[in-house]
């Protein structure tokens, strides 16, 4: 499609493979699936949850969320229901608002998603984006935890002055849908990858450090970090600066690309499967996205 090579992907990026949605499937479909595995990993039903809070800059459609789609999917009929947009630290900032939602009280159990169709929004003649977005979903189902395990602390940035570095230009009230639009390709993701890059491994250090500070704990403490995967790069450049060696490092971009808001829950999930995680572990989210937004969570498990 564009003058790239597997060499400069890979070298570059990290990646290798990636995951497409097929015709019919949806941001909805796809969360379908990951919630439908959480919900039973959890031993769940639908019916018991109060939230479900979707997590995607890729929604089926500007209105209703994907939240509300997703609530008739899995026939959960008692919860409320809506998506949050935070390009790729998407995922975190739901999870912090469903911990605060059950420390307030107001909620007992919350299914928490990170899903994304960014084949949708991809530019397949750009090759500075084209060739490192995927699609994919991961979820998670929250609970009350009793004594030291269970989310320990989210920690939230945001600097809107980045916006124009990493975005969409067409299709919302600034831009509506028009052939101008649909000419000029405005309805595809735009980025700055080298400012990007730069400014995400500053911001991914800072969120992590700051998980650290906060709960008086060191680098030496982590036992695995689930980093947002955007660039193998950057996941090297952060396990650098916080003196992690390889196995307390996740990694696995080379076989879904960047997925933004579903990166970090699929990582997540995939470290379980694997038995990266055991009880107890301490395990460090870090994840920078369109916004700008970044963030991490540190979670004993
Ligand atoms: N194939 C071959 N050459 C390419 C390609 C490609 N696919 N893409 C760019 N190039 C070329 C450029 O044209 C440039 O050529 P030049 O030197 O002749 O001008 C050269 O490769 C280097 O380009 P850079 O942009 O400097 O490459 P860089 O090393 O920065 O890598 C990348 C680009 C992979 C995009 C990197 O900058 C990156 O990962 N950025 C961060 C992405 C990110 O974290 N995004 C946040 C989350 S996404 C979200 O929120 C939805």
């Amino acid at each position: 499609m564009v003058d790239t090579s597997d060499e400069w992907i890979t070298a570059r990026t990290g990646i290798k493979e990636r995951h497409i949605a097929g015709p019919g499937e949806s941001s909805s479909t796809s969360a379908f699936r990951a919630a439908e595995d959480a919900l039973a990993m959890a031993g769940c039903r639908a019916q018991d949850l109060d939230r479900i809070i979707v997590a995607t800059i890729t929604p089926d459609m500007l209105t209703p969320s994907t939240g509300c789609v997703l609530q008739e999917m899995l026939g959960a009929s008692n919860a409320a229901c809506f998506d949050i947009s935070a390009g790729c630290t998407g995922f975190l900032y739901a999870l912090s608002v469903g911990d605060s939602l059950i420390r307030s009280g107001a909620c007992e159990k919350i299914l928490v998603v990170g899903v994304e169709t960014l084949s949708a929004i991809t530019d397949y003649q750009d090759r500075t984006t084209c060739v490192l977005f995927g699609d994919g979903a991961g979820s998670v189902v929250l609970e009350r935890s009793d004594g030291e395990r269970g989310i320990l602390s989210t920690h939230l940035y945001s600097d809107g002055s980045c916006g124009k570095l990493l975005y969409v230009p067409g299709g919302g009230s600034a831009m509506p849908a028009s052939h101008a639009s649909v000419d000029a390709r405005a309805h595809y993701l735009k980025m700055d990858g080298n400012k990007v890059f730069k400014i995400a491994v500053k911001s991914l250090e800072d969120a992590a450090l700051k998980a650290l500070e906060h709960n008086g704990v060191t680098g030496d403490d982590i036992d695995l970090l689930v980093p947002h995967q955007a660039n193998d790069r950057i996941i090297q450049a952060i396990a650098k600066r916080l003196n992690l060696p390889p196995e307390k490092v996740f990694v696995n971009i080379h076989k879904y690309g960047n997925t933004s808001s579903a990166s970090v829950p699929i990582a997540l999930d995939e470290a379980n499967r694997q038995n990266r995680i055991k009880d107890n572990d301490l395990i460090l989210l870090d994840a920078f996205g369109a916004g700008f937004t970044w963030g991490s969570a540190l979670i004993r498990w």
